[in-house]
């Protein structure tokens, strides 16, 4: 795509910013980030972090992008010219290369998996057994490096070639396919015994379970989930037509990714606690559990490979936003340039990322901060750069765009009510930054010093 292209229709663009969000975030990374961070008590933090932060700045960056039509960076420098706010979108460009740097290693674990079913290897087995196939393949150098590589591999083609347009078409089905499927999924998880257990974990919220680190990790969690902070969703943004409705689109994109997330927990927990697995486990619960569930099911092991094929859409399509962002940058709309960057950008993301790729393997013992490699990409660029991306939005919008244009560039579709637009505004201007900036003291103990 090029700065003057616009998306195909509407939905395209609903579909795109959507395919952005719903990811690895609501999928992988919520279930283990909340078993780690007290169930319950964390899911309400999350919520609350998404409706009140996360929305009103996701419809921010909607604001950046289409007033301006530009890329991530240029669009900051036609709002603030000769200032030095564009270094925003430098922040997200690099948040983008770090990210995807060890998602795609996560990419790959989806693909091993794929493979391991559709060879029928993991037929019949009991949950020892899935936990070990697992361990063994993500630890070994050759194959973990492979997937993740291929992986990128599909992510550069993609966004070389300039055919996410395509994409958005393959979305329509899909999504609503892995909605389906989920739904499968989690009917077979919550008729498990114990399944209220899991249940209960996920949505009672233990009061004396909260840490800064859990508000934390819940705050960057609403980030990382609906891809805001890192100006993916200001590029996206700067392609759509006047007529589309930023506010419902960014409504949408919410409730859906709510959804997501909801359905994870509600297939994950359950069986969690009725296989008797640890919801603590970290990254690689999702892939311990997933497996057993399926295995109880009549045809278990077609439904689950189609539910990788349908998971690994999903992570690509956020996966091509992230390098879309970054070469989007470079190329600025030239196809020669793109192809070009995309493949330069992509094999040194791959790189970049092979350390992430070997910390469940031959680098475990290297660790920093008592966190292996992939744990510390993934707290650098959810718990740090992406709060902090969100937080100089926040004060971008009000101090350098006109509180009367920004109106104007919501209402271009239809009329929005002065109190909705006000509360909105008061959300960005003052609820957000303030508290991004508690959430980041507290976890650097600043206020224990004050105080
Ligand atoms: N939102 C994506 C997910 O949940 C991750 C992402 C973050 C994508 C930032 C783009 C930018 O998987």
């Amino acid at each position: 795509m090029n700065q003057s292209e616009q998306w195909s229709t509407k939905l395209g663009f609903i579909l795109s910013a959507a395919g952005s969000a719903i990811g690895l975030g609501a999928i992988w990374k919520f279930p283990y980030v909340a078993g780690v961070s007290g169930g319950g008590i964390f899911f309400l933090i999350f919520l609350f972090f998404t409706l009140v932060i996360g929305f009103p700045l996701l419809l921010a960056e909607f604001v950046i992008g289409r007033s301006t039509q530009q890329n991530a960076i240029q669009a900051y420098k036609v709002i603030a010219p000769n200032t030095k706010w564009y270094y925003i979108g430098y922040l997200g460009v690099i948040t983008c290369f770090i990210l995807l740097s060890f998602y795609s290693v996560v990419g790959g674990w989806i693909i091993i998996y794929i493979i391991n079913t559709a060879l029928g290897r993991l037929n019949g087995l009991n949950a020892a057994e899935y936990a070990d196939i697992f361990g063994q393949t993500i630890s070994n150098p050759l194959i973990s490096i492979s997937v993740h590589f291929l992986f990128m591999l599909i992510t550069i083609i993609v966004v070389g070639k300039g055919v996410q347009n395509g994409i958005e078409k393959a979305s329509k089905i899909m999504m609503p396919l892995l909605f389906i499927l989920f739904t499968l999924l989690i009917i077979r998880s919550l008729t498990l015994p114990n399944a209220s257990l899991g249940i209960k974990f996920l949505f009672y919220p233990d009061f004396s379970k909260v840490t800064s680190e859990g508000i934390l990790a819940a705050l960057g969690q609403s980030f990382f989930t609906l891809s805001v902070g890192v100006s993916v969703m200001v590029a996206y943004s700067s392609y759509v037509p006047k007529t589309t409705n930023l506010s419902k689109s960014a409504l949408s994109i919410v409730c859906m990714n709510i959804f997501i997330v909801i359905l994870a927990g509600l297939a994950i927990f359950p069986a969690v606690f009725s296989f008797g697995l640890k919801p603590d486990s970290g990254p690689v619960l999702l892939f311990q559990v997933l497996p057993n569930v399926f295995n109880q099911m009549t045809f278990g092991m077609f439904f689950f490979l189609l539910f990788l094929i349908l998971f690994l859409f999903a992570a690509l399509t956020s996966a091509f936003s992230m390098l879309e962002i970054i070469v989007g940058v470079i190329a600025k709309g030239n196809q020669k340039l793109r192809k070009k960057w995309s493949w330069i950008i992509g094999l040194a993301i791959f790189i970049f990322g092979i350390p992430s790729a070997l910390s469940y393997g031959i680098w475990a013992d290297f660790q920093l901060f008592d966190k292996i490699i992939f744990d510390v990409a993934d707290y650098l660029v959810s718990n740090i750069l992406m709060p902090i991306g969100a937080l100089l939005i926040s004060i971008f919008v009000p101090a350098k765009m006109k509180k009367s244009m920004i109106y104007e560039e919501l209402q271009s579709e239809g009329p929005i009510p002065k109190a909705l637009f006000q509360g909105w505004y008061v959300l960005v201007r003052y609820v957000a930054p303030i508290a991004i900036i508690l959430v980041l003291f507290d976890l650097l103990g600043i206020w224990d010093t004050i105080f």
